[in-house]
């Protein structure tokens, strides 16, 4: 006969707890431009290194790394990533603590987050077939696998449009390119109903940002949600939100994740 607690240890020697991906992983996918990417503290040609709380490491928020790889997540998270920019806080850690804090969600739950952005990229280097594109699914695909089949593919958090906002043309076709880039994701994914987080525009690169966020609200397709980035703190360069207003995004985008479950 075994006692209670020689069956305690049995059972701990048989399902050891999971410490890096394994069961419940929710993983993310941040991609758009510069935004995305994150340059909170970082708009002064160097980073000033600042990491709120809401942004600091931890061993249930994980990222995948350049190679493929899960790894702790850190500031700043598209390192490798976002290439040929100084890079700073985005909305990515933020969002990851803001999830695991509602307590709606199982306590053993870990945060993939797949970041993908590439500053300054139109919608037009993320269709069908680019290079952005196609590094996206890749880097889900590896992400998914790298869980051993027990993560899930949460959401899309998509931030990207400000430079579609330079020439009339890009603007007006907005909608139909954001549509049909969610249709070809969901699509090869195989997940026709994955969610996807828009964020609509605070800022543009040139000066049809009016256009673009009526495009951004166009979008008409199930499961595409909207949180607007609007009226938050704006660093100098009239570009890029500062390292407190992408803390105020990731909680925004976190609330919207949480109640569609
Ligand atoms: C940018 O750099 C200037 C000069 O070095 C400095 O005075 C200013 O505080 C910096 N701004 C930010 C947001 O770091
Ligand atoms: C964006 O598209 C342009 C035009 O096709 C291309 O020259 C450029 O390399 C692309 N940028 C990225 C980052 O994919």
């Amino acid at each position: 006969m075994m006692g209670p607690a020689a069956m305690l240890l049995l059972l701990l020697l048989l399902f050891p707890v999971a410490s890096a991906a394994g069961s419940r992983t929710l993983v993310f996918i941040l991609a758009g431009q510069s935004n995305m990417g994150g340059r909170g503290g970082a708009t002064n040609g160097t980073w000033d290194g600042v990491v709120p709380p809401q942004c600091a490491p931890s061993p249930r928020i994980l990222r995948l790394s350049p190679a493929l790889r899960w790894e702790e997540a850190r500031e700043p998270l598209h390192a490798g990533i976002d290439l040929h920019n100084v890079l700073g806080v985005g909305p990515g850690m933020p969002f990851a603590h803001a999830v695991l804090h509602s307590h709606v969600l199982p306590p053993d739950t870990v945060v993939g987050l797949v970041p993908c952005a590439q500053g300054a990229t139109p919608i037009a280097n993320w269709s069908r077939g680019t290079e952005l594109y196609e590094r996206m699914l890749t880097r889900t695909r590896a992400a998914l696998a790298e869980c051993g089949g027990q993560g899930k593919l949460a959401a899309l958090l998509w931030y990207q449009g400000e430079a579609d906002t330079i020439r009339r043309e890009d603007a007006e076709l907005y909608t139909g390119r954001m549509e049909t880039f969610v249709r070809d994701v969901r699509r090869d994914l195989a997940m026709p109903d994955l969610l996807v987080i828009q964020v609509g525009l605070a800022t543009g690169q040139g000066k049809f940002i009016k256009l673009v966020r009526e495009a951004q609200k166009g979008v008409k397709l199930p499961n595409v949600k909207y949180v607007d980035a609007k009226g938050l703190p704006i660093a100098n360069d009239y570009t890029h939100l500062t390292t407190p207003a992408q803390v105020q995004l990731g909680k925004m985008l976190a609330k919207s994740y949480l109640a569609t479950l």
